[in-house]
């Protein structure tokens, strides 16, 4: 295989503003001085792959403009092979506007631009990429028929599909019956779940999704860790694993999801087991929520705290 893990997803510039709360509506409140970072969860997960050591590649879309100039410079910084990275001339890069709390605890709205015009015949320019892939990961924001067309060549080509699904949105059986695993915080499980499940806990809730589709399913935990469930093999699904997360101190969340799920791809494509993948992963994101920013918090391999007491 040509890569470690590929990447079909999102390139955002994230411009974070500190603030004490968040205004009401019809309310101003004042913030930090504004930051502009490298971002979108396509773009992260890319970067952290690569910086724990990946080879890893992005299918993606920026726009012509300051952005995305500022985004590719990121990328390949870090070693992300770009060639299936195209520019929509007129478009706006993607924009995440951020707030960010006193806790490290961030408020997201994404503005997609040239994200949204990533379609299944980009896609298809990039088939030798993403057939060359060990893992293929995917998100959505991105449009679903890039991702569902992404999955296709994936599951063709004997590579492995991870989908993490953020934000959350409604997705076809036969892409989730693709995922190995399914990646969702608990905000996410829930969604898919429906009514109810919120007040299960993780273990279940993973254990739930396992039975309904997917081949394996990560449901993360924020500091609490993550559960993994095995996939529904004939016998439905098999039994959870809990993995304790490093404790540290946070100070920007962002981009803890996306250097999670990177570094569980990465491990999944040397070979690893999931429980295993996510015993590398909880300490990735963990890594990421010790400094500001997405792409700028995540750790090389030298950077990772050390493993939670039985973790
Ligand atoms: O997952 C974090 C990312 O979500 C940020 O970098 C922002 O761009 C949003 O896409
Ligand atoms: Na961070």
């Amino acid at each position: 295989r040509d890569w470690d893990v590929v990447v079909v997803g999102s390139v955002n510039a994230d411009l974070v503003v500190g603030v004490d709360r968040r205004p009401a509506p019809g309310e101003t409140v004042l913030g930090s001085d504004l930051a502009t970072h490298p971002g979108g969860k396509g773009a992260n997960q890319a970067v952290a792959a690569a910086r724990l050591g990946a080879r890893a590649a992005l299918v993606g879309r920026i726009g012509d403009d300051g952005h995305g100039a500022l985004l590719r410079g990121a990328l390949a910084a870090d070693g992300v092979g770009l060639d299936r990275l195209a520019t929509t001339p007129g478009v706006p890069t993607g924009v995440a506007m951020i707030t960010v709390g006193p806790d490290g605890d961030n408020s997201i709205v994404v503005s997609p631009g040239a994200n949204a015009r990533l379609d299944p015949a980009d896609v298809a320019r990039a088939r030798d990429v993403i057939a060359g892939a060990s893992v293929v990961s995917l998100q959505l924001e991105v449009p679903l028929p890039a991702v569902e067309a992404a999955a296709r060549i994936a599951a063709e080509a004997g590579g492995r599909v991870v989908l993490n699904l953020s934000p959350p949105a409604a997705v076809p059986d036969e892409l989730l019956a693709l995922c190995d695993p399914l990646v969702v915080n608990e905000h996410e499980a829930a969604f898919l779940l429906g009514a109810g499940a919120r007040a299960e806990d993780p273990a279940a809730m993973a254990a739930a999704l396992a039975r309904s589709g997917p081949r394996s399913v990560v449901v993360t935990c924020g500091a609490d860790g993550a559960v993994v469930a095995d996939g529904a093999g004939p016998e439905g699904a098999g039994g959870t694993v809990r993995i304790a997360s490093p404790t540290v101190e946070p100070v920007d969340t962002t981009g803890a999801g996306d250097a999670f799920t990177a570094a569980l791809c990465l491990r999944l494509a040397r070979g690893d087991s999931p429980p295993d993948a996510a015993r590398l992963a909880v300490r990735a994101g963990a890594a990421a929520v010790r400094r500001p920013g997405a792409q700028s918090s995540f750790p090389t391999p030298d950077e990772l705290p050390d493993p939670a007491p039985g973790g």
